[in-house]
């Protein structure tokens, strides 16, 4: 049998932190041929309720549960540690400034940076769920100097899995006729959600909108902002943030990177920018990407029309001015 994986998930004990480790125990994240060992990690003050969570998976009998075990220090949370999903952050409260917000997370992700640098194993690759998640990457990766930064990547299947499930509404197919949508930018409601490349049931998106009477501006109007702003009709409507669908992206994200894109199709994840597509090296950007044996590549530069560079220019505008803001805050680390 193939060795067990062991896998570093941060806020254990909250929403997400929930809905996540048990379908990681059961196999969503590394599939059925690879058994798991669970590192939980914590806040001090909820640490004896990952406790709870830990009985709770042992009671599940998971044929693939190597090991869990429940830390409140991230040094000993990430010893050792080949995949991490940070999805545990300091939520905004009423009244907070969003300088007090950033570093709020820039202090979670700096001391996680360097846990990871001083502990993980060398193939640890991560995913930021926990918000602002592209920007938490970018700090986490700048404290870690000595992990190549392309393995801190964040959230932004969550929107793709929207974007595909809207769009199949829209053109009444299964999100099986679907393909080619890509998130860009940050993940927030700046992000640009782009048809401009994709298809329904082998058709360009927008031919079989325009079919339906459903122009550009209708994606302009309705469709982006229904997908970008999607998190707070969940709120409103389940009376509580996206916790399954959030749990099952990230689990998605790093099932995909680790065993790959399937041929032709590419999926959304935010990374570090190479410079590729005109979006500043370094920044955490959402691209469409693929990946293949363990790695992922931002999709080769398109020739972006001008609404479309309109819309990722603005995110990417959001996210260098988080970098910047965290930057002032001399909140960076080294590698930055
Ligand atoms: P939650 O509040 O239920 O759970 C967060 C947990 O993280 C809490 O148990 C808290 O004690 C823990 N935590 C806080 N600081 C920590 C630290 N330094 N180390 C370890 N654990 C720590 O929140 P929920 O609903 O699980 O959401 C988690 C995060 O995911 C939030 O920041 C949320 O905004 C974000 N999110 C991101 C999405 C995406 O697509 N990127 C989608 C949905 C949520």
């Amino acid at each position: 049998t193939t060795p067990a994986a062991t896998v570093t998930v941060t806020g254990a004990a909250g929403q997400i932190g929930y809905a996540t480790v048990f379908r990681a125990a059961a196999g969503a994240l590394l599939g059925p041929a690879t058994p798991v060992r669970l590192r939980l990690l914590e806040v001090p003050q909820a640490a004896r309720a990952a406790e709870g969570v830990a009985m709770e998976l042992l009671d599940g009998a998971f044929p693939l549960l190597a090991s869990v075990d429940v830390f409140d220090d991230p040094a000993a949370a990430f010893e050792g540690s080949e995949v991490g999903l940070l999805i545990g952050a300091k939520p905004r409260s009423q009244g907070m400034e969003r300088a007090d917000l950033l570093s709020a997370n820039a202090g979670i992700f700096s001391v996680q940076g360097r846990a990871i640098n001083d502990g993980a194993a060398d193939s640890f690759r991560a995913v930021v769920v926990g918000n602002p998640a592209n920007t938490n990457a970018l700090i986490a990766a700048s404290h870690a100097p000595d992990v190549p930064a392309e393995r801190f990547t964040a959230l932004t299947r969550l929107d793709h899995h929207r974007a595909e499930a809207q769009l199949a509404i829209a053109c009444d197919v299964s999100v099986n006729d679907v393909d080619g949508i890509a998130i860009w930018g940050n993940h927030s409601a700046s992000q640009y959600v782009d048809l401009t490349r994709a298809t329904v049931q082998g058709r360009p998106a927008e031919e079989v909108l325009a079919e339906r009477g459903l122009d550009r501006q209708w994606i302009d109007d309705f469709f982006i902002p229904k997908v970008a702003k999607r998190g707070a009709e969940i709120i409103r409507v389940r009376g509580g943030s996206s916790v399954a669908s959030a749990a099952h992206a990230a689990l998605r994200h790093v099932r995909t990177w680790l065993r790959g894109t399937d041929e032709g199709r590419w999926t959304s994840m935010a990374v570090p920018s190479t410079g590729a597509h005109g979006i500043p090296e370094g920044v955490v950007s959402s691209f469409p990407v693929t990946c293949s044996q363990g790695g992922y590549a931002i999709v080769e530069p398109w020739a972006v029309d001008e609404f479309s560079r309109a819309r990722i220019d603005r995110s990417v505008a959001e996210l260098l001015a988080e970098r910047e803001a965290v930057a002032e805050l001399g909140l960076l680390g080294p590698r930055a």
